[in-house]
């Protein structure tokens, strides 16, 4: 199932479990900076359960049946960070190519360990070594709203779909349903961010631990209280509501997610689907449930 790359990498280093091909990462539509810091991030979180993954992935995944991927399904991971969902894909896909421009890509390995239908490599969407119409399943989660163009990146992805493939991605949603104070907020912890992304990596990571006990928890802790006094609905409303059923260790990950990257975008619901479309996809799924906004379309 798995075919040759399309062309020669510049190295293969031989990792922990499994021979890693390196292709350049340069790009016009790339920010180095935040591939060096995710590449940091994923190299100290990346000690994901099964357990846990299995619970984010049935949120994350909701959309996913057997016709958009299955046993017969050639897949890629792009920007697969620590691959913790492309070892959830392992046991939907019949072999998956992941693939990641940072140091992640060393994290994937050992989280992957022996896992044997599954090949990483070190590239980036306009490096991938693969030819176009590849691949009958293609993901990207959480990745395409860090990289300077969305669209043009989403349309690399999906031009190494074969027609009638998948295309799976999640994109920061831009608040539009939320209320204003929910805004408010977001507005205020970005005025946080921009200098605390710029800080050299382990002061970031030492701030971001701060602001995950000092920002998340309390808000956290107050929707688990909703929850328990019967006031779901409520909670529900809450900012960050949904790390209600979340580890400490989710949350730290995802609060130097947050505060330690630089570039992040946020799209409505039409401008998703809008891009989806402009990329050839049709049937587009998109869920109405959190984390927003998950979505599948076929590729004509
Ligand atoms: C928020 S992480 C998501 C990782 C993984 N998909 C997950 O959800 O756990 C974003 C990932 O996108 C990768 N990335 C950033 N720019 C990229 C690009 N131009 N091409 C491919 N991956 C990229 C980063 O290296 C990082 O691992």
């Amino acid at each position: 199932m798995r075919t040759e790359y399309n062309q020669q990498p510049l190295k293969i280093i031989e990792g922990k479990n499994r021979e890693i091909a390196i292709f350049s990462t340069e790009g016009k539509n790339i920010d180095a900076e935040v591939v060096r810091s995710f590449g940091d991030e994923w190299l100290k979180f990346h000690d994901f359960s099964d357990q846990v993954i299995e619970e984010c992935a049935a949120e994350y995944f909701d959309i996913l049946n057997d016709t958009v991927v299955n046993k017969n399904s050639y897949a890629l991971d792009i920007g697969c960070g620590t691959g913790r969902w492309t070892k959830y894909l392992t046991q939907k896909a019949g072999f998956i190519e992941a693939i990641d421009p940072s140091n992640a890509i060393f994290a994937a390995d050992n989280l992957l360990g022996k896992i044997e239908n599954v090949r990483l490599t070190q590239a980036s969407i306009e490096t991938i070594p693969f030819n176009d119409e590849t691949f009958d399943f293609a993901m990207s989660v959480g990745v395409l709203h860090h990289i300077p163009d969305t669209q043009q990146a989403m349309k690399d992805c999906v031009k190494k779909i074969k027609k009638g493939g998948y295309f799976y991605c999640y994109l920061y949603h831009n608040l539009e349903t939320r209320g204003w104070w929910f805004k408010t907020l977001y507005n205020l912890s970005n005025l946080i961010r921009y200098p605390v992304c710029r800080l050299p990596t382990p002061i970031k990571k030492f701030v971001c631990d701060i602001l995950a006990i000092v920002i998340y928890m309390p808000l956290v802790l107050w929707v688990r209280f909703l929850v328990l006094i019967g006031l779901r609905s409520v909670a529900h409303k809450m900012p960050l509501s949904a790390y209600n059923n979340k580890s400490f260790f989710i949350i730290r990950n995802d609060a130097l997610d947050k505060f330690g990257t630089r570039l992040e975008q946020r799209f409505s619901k039409k401008q998703v689907i809008s891009m989806m479309q402009n990329c050839g996809l049709t049937d587009i799924v998109i869920s109405p449930l959190s984390p927003f906004y998950h979505v599948t379309g076929r590729k004509l």
